[in-house]
């Protein structure tokens, strides 16, 4: 991104963080009044503690094989939080040093309540005695010493894109893993699914809103964030998911492999949710754009139908993978 622009993506982000404590009062909870991962797991200290963890696993065995890799899959998604921190740390605007208390208090905050969702899947697939804990072990360390590669640069234009599409995702995600929890006899996992996909939707609004007021005040370049971001397509941020002697990657093919014969996350949703963000930005009717940024917004506004006639098309491969996570 050319100085130029940075300067300009600076003064927006100024202008938009300006009232970010009412956003964070808005999006975020107070910590104390917060669900936290002990609400809802069995109390270690309590004389119960062993006959509950036997009931938690009887409720588990008969949770389907591709089930449980979604769910896995899902957990380290979320336990690789600290390169999404880092890197939203990194972005333009974003300055922990000298301004503590704006865009980077977001991202702390942000940081702390997501931190929750992995911590809470861990403890629970720990106790359902259906997982190789190393194995899943192996795979977050691999992939949070691998990253990410998002297509996003430091650009908070086209890092609240990502987030706004990304927190819908997981929303969506983690929603149908709880539906399905229910279906299998499991009504406990379903709330605990339910509670985090409640907070994946905060906090899309959220990320929803911040991208709302840039649109406001620089709605050609926004555009054109966004027209490169669909063209580029939303990677997901386990793209690069392994596991111990399989390419960087692989799993990862494998494990959405899985969340598409399940329903819980399948190209359709992709286009829906792209479809949603448009409707919501009102992307259709944005006006007083110069000439790029007229085209991009016709490329977007034609996209979700072009999506939808090649998802037609793409088949999901039957075959199970044996994963080395499930026992
Ligand atoms: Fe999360
Ligand atoms: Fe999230």
């Amino acid at each position: 991104m050319d100085t130029a622009l940075s300067t300009e993506r600076l003064e927006v982000m100024q202008h938009v963080g300006k009232d970010l404590n009412v956003l964070m009062a808005e999006y975020l909870k107070p910590i104390e009044e917060n669900w936290q991962p002990s609400d809802f797991l069995p109390d270690s200290s309590d004389e119960n503690f062993l006959s509950e963890v036997k009931l938690l696993q009887e409720s588990c065995r008969e949770l389907p094989y591709d089930y449980m890799a979604v769910l896995i899959g899902d957990t380290i998604t979320e336990e690789a939080l600290p390169t999404y921190e880092s890197w939203l740390m990194d972005v333009i605007g974003v300055n922990q040093v000298e301004e503590p208390s704006s865009w980077a208090a977001w991202v702390r905050s942000w940081t702390a309540e997501e931190n929750r969702h992995g911590d809470l899947l861990n403890k629970y697939l720990y106790l359902s005695g259906r997982v190789n804990m190393r194995a899943m072990e192996v795979s977050t360390q691999f992939l949070i010493a691998d990253g990410f590669d998002i297509g996003t640069d430091r650009d908070p234009y086209r890092n609240f894109i990502y987030t706004s599409f990304q927190e819908l995702a997981t929303n969506v995600s983690h929603r149908r893993t709880a539906t399905l929890a229910k279906k299998f006899g499991n009504p406990h996992l379903s709330k605990i699914c339910g509670v985090i996909a409640s907070d994946e939707m905060r906090h899309a609004k959220a990320y929803k809103d911040f991208v709302r007021r840039i649109l406001e005040v620089d709605p050609s370049e926004l555009l054109l964030a966004l027209e490169d971001m669909m063209r580029k397509k939303i990677v997901m941020p386990a793209h690069f998911l392994r596991e111990s002697g399989v390419k960087m990657g692989d799993t990862f093919s494998h494990f959405s492999d899985a969340a598409q014969r399940l329903g819980v996350y399948t190209t359709n949703d992709y286009i829906e949710i792209l479809d949603s963000l448009l409707i919501e930005w009102e992307i259709g009717a944005v006006r007083n754009i110069n000439e790029r940024a007229e085209k991009a917004r016709d490329y977007l506004m034609a996209l979700p139908d072009r999506l939808k006639r090649i998802a037609d098309r793409t088949r999901i491969p039957e075959l199970q993978y044996e994963f080395s996570w499930i026992k």
